[in-house]
């Protein structure tokens, strides 16, 4: 069986003809195969055997479709190998050109069970289709979760120019669920559509944040050269009381792209 990264107007059409599906203009084919994000096709005892495509905006979401295998060869594990190169393939495009990606499909009749065996996923109690996200093993470990944090402005520009590095927290319910390689979107409190993603590069615990201050270089923590770095500044955002209560954390951020 060998796979090849391509899809011709005229396999297209046979399997569609063969699989009984609508037959379409050969230029819509052709165009349709053209503005494909990834298309592949199977070879078999010299003949085209199985299809299938990617379509999508190539930065957030994609949609699997024309899946065929002709039917005399169904059922030897021809659609999973295309499905697994495709798959492959688009990991491949993830880590290089966005985030996280979501492949999305509607299944014909009495498939679903196939996309599942090729590691999507599909609960029919919510939504109809089957889905797969696809994230850039560059910025996402198999355990990494993702947090949203809001800040005000001014610590906000601070992180966005790369100079202030550790993001002082009360270490409460929620911050104690964070760990190295998860990732942290700030957003601007005053404006919710500015964001920044960084990834968690250490948490440092601290009891109060006399003990942090201590620990790290005031620039880090988002002070100005000019500026004294007094803990006390943080109890404009804690009661001394919560201090006591949770402790304090310094996560250590860098920035994403
Ligand atoms: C659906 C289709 C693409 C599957 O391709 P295939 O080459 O026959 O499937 P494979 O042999 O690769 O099967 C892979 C696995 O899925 C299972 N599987 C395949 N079709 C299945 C189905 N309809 N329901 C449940 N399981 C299915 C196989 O048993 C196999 O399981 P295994 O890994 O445990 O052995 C193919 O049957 C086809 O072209 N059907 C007609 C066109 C169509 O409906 N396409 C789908 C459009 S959404």
């Amino acid at each position: 069986m060998d796979i090849i990264n391509s899809i011709s107007v005229k396999d297209f059409q046979r399997l569609h003809i063969m699989l009984g599906w609508k037959f379409l203009d050969n230029k819509k084919v052709e165009k349709s195969i053209k503005n494909s994000m990834l298309k592949v096709s199977c070879i078999e005892d010299g003949k085209t055997v199985g299809i299938a495509r990617v379509v999508g905006d190539g930065f957030t979401h994609g949609f699997l479709t024309d899946v065929m295998v002709d039917p005399d060869y169904q059922g030897k594990g021809i659609g999973k190998a295309m499905i697994t190169h495709l798959l492959a393939r688009l990991q491949e495009y993830v880590n290089k050109n966005c985030d996280e990606f979501m492949l999305e499909l509607t299944p014909t009749k009495d498939n679903a069970e196939f996309y599942v065996k090729c590691g999507f996923k599909h609960d029919p109690n919510k939504i109809e289709g089957c889905y797969l996200w696809i994230k850039n093993q560059n910025i996402y470990t198999s355990s990494s979760k993702k947090y949203v944090m809001k800040l005000n402005d001014s610590p906000f520009k601070k992180i966005k120019s790369g100079k202030k590095t550790i993001e002082m927290r009360l270490n409460d319910e929620k911050r104690k669920l964070l760990k190295k390689d998860d990732i942290i979107i700030f957003c601007n409190i005053n404006d919710n559509s500015k964001t920044i993603k960084t990834k968690v590069v250490d948490i440092h615990k601290f009891e109060n944040f006399e003990q942090l201050y201590n620990k790290f270089d005031k620039i880090k923590l988002g002070y100005n050269k000019n500026e004294v770095a007094n803990p006390v500044d943080m109890e404009q955002y804690y009661s001394k009381e919560d201090i006591k209560k949770y402790g304090v954390v310094g996560i250590e951020i860098k920035l994403l792209k």
